[in-house]
C-alpha cells in the first residue's frame, strides 16, 4: 500500500499526541480539522455535537507521529464535559474568526477555561480563520499578533476554505510538542546514566502523560529557535 500524505494506516507509530480545537461556534473548528485530516472542506458544515476525534499520521524528523486531534461543540449547550475533553492534551488550538469580532473577544475566556482544565505546559496556537474573507475583516492582525505575544502563544491566520495555513498551524504545535517530549526523553536517559541507555534506545511507543512532558518553566511560546 503507497503511505501518502494523509497516512497508511500499517506503519508503526513512534507518538500519539493529542491536540484540541477550541473556539466559538461556527469560526471553523470542524472545517480546519477536515481540511488537515482528510484535505476536505464543506460550506454547509453541521455545528458540533459532543465530541469528535479525527487522526492523521505524519512524519517529524524520521519518527511517525500520530495526530489525534479532538473537536467539540463551540455551542455552550452541546458541549461535553470539559476536564475529560482537555484530559492528556499536549496541545490546543484556539480559533476565532477574522470576521467577527465577538470570536476574537472571547479568546481570553476560552484561554482561561484552558488554562483551568488543561496541563500547564500545554502547546497553545492562536488561530484567525477564514484569512480568505478578507473584505469582511472585523480583527486586524495586529490586535491579534500583539495579544498573542502577550499571552505567549503562537499565531497564524488561517483558511479552511482556501487550505492556507492550515498545515502549517498543525505542524507548529505538533513540532513543538515533538521538541518538547523528545527533549525530555532525552534527559530521563541522561539522569539514568548509561546503563538504561539501550532501554531507550528502541522502537518503543512513548505516551507520555501530561506530567511526565512538563518542561522546568512554561515554554510554550514563540521562541525563534
Ligand atoms: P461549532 O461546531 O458549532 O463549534 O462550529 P465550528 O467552529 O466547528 O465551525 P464549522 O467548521 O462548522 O464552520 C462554520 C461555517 O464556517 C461553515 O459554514 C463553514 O463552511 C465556514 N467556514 C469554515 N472555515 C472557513 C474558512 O476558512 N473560510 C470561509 N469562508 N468559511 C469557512
Ligand atoms: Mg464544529
Amino acid at each position: 500500500m503507497a503511505s501518502g500524505a494523509y497516512g497508511d494506516a500499517s506503519q508503526k507509530i513512534d507518538y500519539v499526541f493529542k491536540v484540541v480545537l477550541i473556539g466559538d461556534s461556527a469560526v471553523g473548528k470542524s472545517q480546519i480539522l477536515s481540511r488537515f485530516a482528510r484535505n476536505e472542506f464543506s460550506l454547509d458544515s453541521k455545528a458540533t455535537i459532543g465530541v469528535e476525534f479525527q487522526t492523521r499520521t505524519l512524519v517529524i524528523q524520521h519518527k511517525s507521529v500520530k495526530a489525534q486531534i479532538w473537536d467539540t461543540a463551540g455551542q455552550e449547550r452541546y458541549r461535553a464535559v470539559t476536564s475529560a475533553y482537555y484530559r492528556g492534551a499536549m496541545g490546543a488550538m484556539l480559533v476565532y474568526d477574522i470576521t467577527k469580532r465577538q470570536t476574537f473577544d472571547h479568546i481570553p475566556r476560552w484561554l482561561e477555561e484552558l488554562r483551568a482544565h488543561a496541563d500547564k505546559s500545554i502547546v497553545i496556537i492562536l488561530i484567525g480563520n477564514k484569512s480568505d474573507l478578507e473584505d469582511q475583516r472585523a480583527v486586524p492582525t495586529e490586535d491579534a499578533k500583539e495579544f498573542a505575544q502577550k499571552e505567549e502563544l503562537f499565531f497564524l491566520e488561517t483558511s479552511a476554505l482556501g487550505a492556507t495555513n492550515v498545515e502549517e498551524a498543525f505542524m507548529t504545535v505538533l513540532s513543538e510538542i515533538f521538541n518538547i517530549v523528545t527533549k525530555k526523553t532525552l534527559a530521563a536517559g541522561e539522569d539514568r546514566g548509561s546503563d538504561n541507555s539501550s532501554s531507550l534506545a528502541g522502537k518503543k511507543i512513548i505516551i507520555p502523560g501530561p506530567a511526565q512532558i512538563i518542561p522546568e518553566r512554561n515554554r510554550m511560546c514563540c521562541r525563534s529557535s
